[in-house]
């Protein structure tokens, strides 16, 4: 035993069983409970992962916002998101937390998946390295990660009751792999999921015990999903948040009587202090230094760009001259209104955001005429009254009043905000006796018009102008999940025409219940053309441009926890925008702007596709560095993209009667698609980059002992034009195998760089578990003794090399 395992033991000694089980229990929504007793602090946590939100739910407390972890992991890039993780720590510290909630190890299984673009890939391998490769950055910062949703946490329909059915063999090879990985990484917290996997729910897992705790020797925290302990048979370190009521003195009184043995207690008071030792919360907090800002933003414009997929590129259309053009257009919903993250608990709030319109007009000379449409409307929800707008009615400057009163009107807490979203306050304000929650402002119309003026919130709500009600009513909640709520609230809008420049008060408010949580907002909407004229201006700037950059895509509003998306189809009319733009200019771009994949049925129609994911706060500049050629569009996909809702090998997210069956098994992702001998939109592993490879010979070991790996040496030559990073990729396959296996998998990666012309040798290592197959009979991972198949390529539907390793025995 270690001197700080005797330590943690003599701390925990000296606690009775109440202490101790309080320690278990929150102390606040993103806070643990501190102990005086043995000099912790309270530990805080934070949300993760592309970000460090900080305890409040608050636009007024910023964070930087990275690339969304599909656009991470699409750079395949170890080193990159190590020092993406360093940033991360950094911020922690900046903002007072100690413990970060990701990163997020569940794994693409459906394009679907309302959190896709908070995972980083569908194949374990990819998820695990990169995944490793997070929790370094982050831990080697002092911080700790959380390692969620262990496991089988794939979608979001019915998430917080159903129950994923995986078979014992898919769920060793494919989904608790990543975890297993992290574990190896020395993650130093795992978050348990809401969903239950085979019947059981995950924070009464037995999983937890083996292999997480026993054959893994994990020593670090089981922390639950907020809310997901139920009761005091949760098998879970500590509940968050809390306190809660089926822990604490419940939890106490089943030591006091046998029904949870005080070893078990203890067991979880070593890891809660373990964890509190490791990230110094038996000191005080570190000072709240954070990244220098500047190094921050280059590294996340480095990061959107070495994310960023060049899917199809005829004719070498990008990158663009700059300086030969002489007018762009940018059109699209998504080009002026930077779509940077996905939604839910993943969603932070940056002090600033370049658009791809802002990073566009940036990289262009002086004298470029840029013209810029959005062509259509997405967004279907209502848009917060923003400073521009109007003024504040008690202080004149722009923005909106928010107060929080008591049934007779007593001022509980007053807030001055820019615009017109409330959220929670902060937990040190007393709230006792709130009742009722306002938003006041004075809208200014600039021109003539019909404004939609609505609210947002649940319970009893009103919206009045002028002291005229224009809705009053009790708005029932849509859902069960505090996260939808919190997201996706229900609102009311209404048409309030205004004259050139006039002003009208507007007043939103709602009546606070417990269980509704607290968001209010009061929304304006400005007057818009009709769709068609708004595509027929969009049109026009593009016939007259000698580029076009469209930028289409998603949104948090379509992609967000606590919903799945029904269908991968863009939203709105962006199809139809796409397709006449590109008939009137043959020299368009379009950059797909979403966390995961959507369908492109004009992708035959433009010259390039670029996807460019939820690229981060520093998305804009980094995709001008893209389309300008001033960095490569260095990723690959880390995802099969599909060309149609129901294509062979995508399945559904909802549960049958409260189950989900994982029916394709080890099949998931492009595996499916090979099983199906099915050909996808794009397969895994795909992007062009701006090199132009050629693969010329590949070398392997003859025979390899079974628990080995083995290296496989690649030869490549760039001959493209450019300086250019290429991803290496090894498959096996084993034909005639007498176990069930993907038609073939993803064993290895490795980055290669070269410059135009250049010939290039780049190792890629196999590691013995590519090799290996989980014996559901003997319980162990097992090789299989006989020839495997080597397979080099830059994607997996594209592997030109092929040679061949025998195993020489069976593992036992
Ligand atoms: C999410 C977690 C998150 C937690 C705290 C839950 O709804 O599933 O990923 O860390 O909330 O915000």
């Amino acid at each position: 035993m270690t001197t700080i395992d005797s330590i943690l033991d003599h701390l925990a000694a000296s606690l009775d069983t109440a202490q101790k089980a309080r320690l278990l229990s929150g102390g606040g929504v993103f806070r643990t409970s501190a102990e005086p007793a043995v000099g912790m602090r309270a530990i805080v946590t934070s949300d993760g992962p592309i970000g460090v939100r900080g305890e409040r739910w608050d636009e007024a407390d910023t964070a930087l916002a990275l690339p969304s972890c599909t656009a991470m992991a699409a750079s395949w890039d170890e080193e990159l998101v190590t020092r993406l993780g360093a940033l991360l720590a950094a911020e922690a510290r900046r903002k007072g937390v100690d413990m970060l909630l990701g990163p997020t190890l569940n794994l693409h299984r459906s394009p679907f998946a309302g959190r896709h673009f908070e995972c980083f890939a569908e194949d374990p391998l990819l998820t695990a390295r990169i995944g490793a490769a997070y929790i370094r950055g982050v831990q080697g910062g002092g911080v700790a990660a959380t390692a969620k949703h262990f496991v089988a946490n794939e979608s979001e329909t019915e998430r917080l009751t159903m129950s994923a059915d995986v078979d014992e063999r898919t769920l060793r090879e494919v989904y608790l792999a990543p975890f297993e990985a992290a574990v190896d990484a020395g993650v130093w917290a795992v978050m348990t999921a809401y969903n239950g996997v085979n019947g059981e729910p995950m924070a009464e897992s037995r999983l937890l015990d083996e292999p997480l705790k026993g054959e893994w020797g994990y020593d670090g925290l089981v922390v639950s999903d907020w809310g997901a302990v139920r009761s005091t048979d949760a098998t879970v370190d500590l509940a968050m948040p809390g306190p809660n009521e089926h822990w604490g003195e419940r939890l106490a009184d089943a030591v006091r009587d046998g029904r949870v043995p005080e070893s078990v207690l203890d067991d979880r008071v070593r890891r809660l202090l373990r964890l509190a030792e490791r990230v110094g919360a038996f000191e005080e907090a570190p000072p709240a230094v954070g990244a220098d800002p500047a190094e921050a933003r280059g590294l996340l414009r480095e990061a959107a760009a070495a994310g960023a997929v060049l899917l199809t590129n005829r004719d070498g259309l990008l990158p663009l001259d700059a300086t030969a053009l002489r007018r762009i257009a940018v059109i699209g919903p998504n080009a002026a209104t930077a779509r940077i993250q996905g939604g839910g608990s993943a969603a932070v709030f940056p002090a600033s955001v370049v658009s791809p319109l802002d990073g566009i007009r940036a990289a262009l000379p002086a004298g470029t005429v840029l013209d810029h449409a959005s062509g259509v409307r997405t967004s279907v929800r209502p848009r917060p009254v923003e400073p521009a707008d109007c003024r504040n009615p008690s202080t004149g400057a722009p923005g909106v009043r928010v107060r929080f009163l008591t049934a007779d009107g007593t001022v509980l807490h007053v807030e001055d905000r820019p615009s017109g979203r409330s959220f929670e306050v902060d937990e040190s304000v007393d709230m006792n006796g709130l009742h009722t929650i306002e938003i006041r402002t004075v809208l200014r119309a600039p021109s003539a018009g019909r404004w939609q003026i609505g609210v947002v919130g649940l319970g009893a709500v009103r919206l009045e102008a002028d002291g005229r009600q224009l809705v009053g009513e009790y708005v029932s909640p849509e859902s069960d999940d505090p996260t939808y709520l919190h997201v996706s609230p229900s609102f009311r809008q209404v048409g309030l025409d205004l004259a050139d420049g006039q002003e009208t008060e507007l007043l939103a408010c709602r009546v606070f219940e417990p269980g509704h949580g607290r968001v209010l907002a009061l929304t304006a909407d400005p007057p818009s053309a009709t769709p068609a004229e708004e595509l027929a201006a969009a049109v026009e700037l593009a016939r007259g441009a000698d580029a076009v950059v469209v930028v289409v895509g998603t949104s948090a509003e379509h992609e967000s926890e606590g919903f799945d998306r029904a269908t991968l189809r863009l939203p709105g009319e962006q199809d139809a925008l796409v397709s006449a733009v590109a008939a009137a200019n043959p020299a368009t771009v379009v950059v797909v702007n979403s966390g995961g994949p959507v369908l492109m049925p004009w992708r035959d129609e433009v010259a390039s596709v670029l996807l460019g994911w939820f690229p981060g706060q520093e998305g804009g500049d980094g995709l001008a560095d893209v389309l300008f050629g001033h960095a490569e569009p260095g990723g690959r996909l880390p995802t099969t993209w599909p060309a149609a809702d129901d294509g062979p090998a995508v399945p559904h997210t909802r549960p049958d009667g409260g189950r989900l069956a994982y029916r394709e098994g080890l099949h998931l992702g492009h595996r499916g698609w090979l099983r199906e001998g099915a050909t996808p939109a794009h397969w895994f592993g795909h992007g062009l980059g701006y090199g132009d490879w050629e693969y010329l010979a590949v070398e392997v070991p003859q025979q390899i002992a079974p628990d080995r790996g083995f290296s496989v040496r690649a030869v490549l030559r760039n001959s493209g034009t450019r300086r250019s990073r290429e991803i290496v990729q090894v498959y096996l396959s084993r034909p005639g195998s007498a176990v069930e296996r993907p038609v073939r998998w993803l064993a290895g990666f490795a980055p290669v760089h070269a410059g135009p012309g250049c010939r290039v040798e780049v190792q890629i290592d196999v590691p013995p578990r590519a090799l290996a197959h989980w014996s559901t009979d003997e319980r162990q991972w097992l090789a299989e003794k006989g020839v495997f198949t080597v397979l080099a390529g830059p994607s997996c539907g594209d592997l030109p090399l092929t040679a061949t390793v025998e195993v020489t025995a069976t593992r036992t």
